[in-house]
């Protein structure tokens, strides 16, 4: 269904998401029929631009990162008309008069009832002010609905999340709010759901009984880039893990939802994230939780620095840029049940998997006890490929009953004719229809910081478990003897 008719303000229209995601998002909307044609966009930033530039910017980036392009001039026309420019301090409540009074001529000129989406790629700290100044300058007064949506990092820890939260309560109410974690809007962590409750094959041996060990792998071949100055007082830890990784680990482990109904959804996912195991001393987090830098070294031929040469990263910089993590949680279904976590920058492939490790039949007297019998793997292909596979056990041709494993596949980025949608698009559209399914509720984000938090105390005390890894290598090889301790190691991933 088309998104009812809204503007949406981008305030940080001139930064890199804009540029790389959000424009291209509100075209392939626009294309698929998916936005409805009374909207209208209002770039916001300080720096001064003409609506003809920014439409141009607009036009730029399509043609740079969007998966359609904007060969078609009429529809590129008819687009760019929905899209005005204003400069804006925002620490000053009278341009945002003067953008309310803009807000109203765009309504009267595009016919659109009032409905507003403030979306804000700006720096968390801004959230608050941002939202005092909107509802100060007269925004929040339309006939339609408001509704915030939030860009990560979302605090620092629980205590500067409760903080920033506290501020956005008081000027919007929880289901105005849509905080972003763009994994969520990933095609294949949606499919998670569907693959798990769909299907008889996975469903009832969804649990300790039949499963082993789950591994979620999330490395990344880039290093900081030109984020060193955000990334260095952030880390892995808080950049990926307590959003990206937690999130998904919630989708393999929550239990059905008794209707696919937003609540009832993240209702399942925050008790997940209540039963994950805190470790109750800094001994337990060094035990479980191992850390790591990346050094010099060679990625594909090409040699690379080490992070502490990055740019805005201090030189004597103790921040991890790969973490890997045995976590646990605690109820019935997964009691016992190791979840490995591992991410990193500047690790050999660019890969997003999940695997998910069956016990091996060891009372299979016909088979196991003559030959070594590989578990029974599903392996879900998050990203850039998309698919799944499981590796199975089947007779090797021509042999007396010698065994081997065979994968079956479903290969979704192979199919010809699919355009996948970006995450973006997948959550602008969500937030414009009023549907917060993929994006993080305040409790749950409160749950993940309070598990996080712990490691990350730990780690402030000591910093002497940092191990450093060669740029373009696996990370630390204490993060094998995490699943070596337990029989088990990281399934290779593709
Ligand atoms: C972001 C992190 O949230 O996710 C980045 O801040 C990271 O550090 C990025 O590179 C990875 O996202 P994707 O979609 O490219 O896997």
């Amino acid at each position: 269904t088309a998104a009812e008719g809204a503007v949406y303000y981008l305030f940080g229209a001139t930064g890199d998401l804009a540029r790389r995601k959000l424009f291209p998002a509100l075209f392939s909307l626009y294309k698929e029929g998916k936005l409805a044609d009374n909207f209208a966009v209002v770039g916001l930033a300080r720096r001064p631009r003409t609506n003809e530039q920014f439409r141009s910017d607009v036009y730029d980036s399509i043609t740079e990162f969007c998966r359609y392009k904007a060969d078609d001039t009429e529809l590129w026309n008819r687009f760019a008309e929905h899209f005005v420019y204003m400069s804006l301090d925002i620490h000053n409540v009278d341009g945002f008069r003067q953008l309310n009074a803009l807000s109203a001529e765009l309504d009267a000129k595009f016919g659109i009832p009032g409905n507003r989406l403030f979306y804000l790629a700006l720096a968390p700290e801004l959230f608050g002010p941002v939202s005092f100044n909107m509802r100060e300058g007269g925004l929040l007064e339309s006939a339609g609905w408001h509704r915030l949506v939030i860009e990560k990092p979302f605090g620092y820890d629980l205590e500067s999340a409760k903080k920033l939260n506290a501020q956005i309560s008081q000027v919007f109410k929880e289901e105005e709010i849509f905080r972003i974690d763009h994994y969520l809007g990933k095609e294949m962590v949606q499919n998670i759901e569907v693959i798990r409750f769909a299907n008889a094959f996975f469903e009832p041996l969804w649990n300790n009984r039949y499963i082993a060990n789950v591994q979620i792998t999330l490395s990344e071949t880039v290093g900081v880039e030109e984020r060193g100055g955000y990334y260095d007082k952030s880390g892995a830890l808080r950049d990926m893990g307590q959003n990206h990784m937690l999130q998904m680990l919630t989708m393999i482990a929550m239990e059905p939802p008794s209707r696919l109904h937003p609540e009832d959804i993240r209702d399942e996912k925050v008790k997940v994230l209540r039963s994950l195991r805190g470790y109750s001393s800094s001994e337990e987090v060094r035990r479980n939780v191992v850390r790591g830098q990346y050094a010099e070294g060679t990625l594909k031929g090409k040699p690379l620095v080490g992070y502490r040469q990055e740019d805005s990263v201090a030189p004597d910089s103790v921040t991890e840029t790969y973490f890997a993590a045995k976590v646990f949680v605690d109820n019935l279904r997964w009691a016992g049940v190791p979840f490995y976590i591992r991410t990193g920058k500047r690790l050999p492939v660019k890969t997003t998997e999940v695997v998910v490790e069956f016990k091996n039949m060891s009372e299979n007297v016909l088979f196991a006890r003559k030959h070594d019998l590989s578990p029974n793997l599903l392996v879900i292909r998050v990203n850039p490929m998309e698919g799944i596979y499981i590796k199975i056990n089947a007779k090797k041709p021509g042999s007396d009953n010698a065994v081997q494993p065979v994968a079956m596949e479903f290969c979704q980025s192979c199919m010809v004719g699919i355009n996948t949608p970006e995450a973006y698009e997948r959550l602008i559209h969500d937030a414009a229809r009023g549907d917060s399914t993929y994006f993080t509720r305040w409790d749950e984000v409160a749950a993940a910081w309070a598990f996080v938090d712990r490691i990350a105390e730990a780690w402030r005390e000591d910093d002497s478990d940092l191990s450093f890894y060669p740029a373009g290598t696996w990370g630390p090889q204490k993060a094998d003897q995490l699943l070596a301790d337990d029989g088990f190691f990281w399934w290779p991933v593709n």
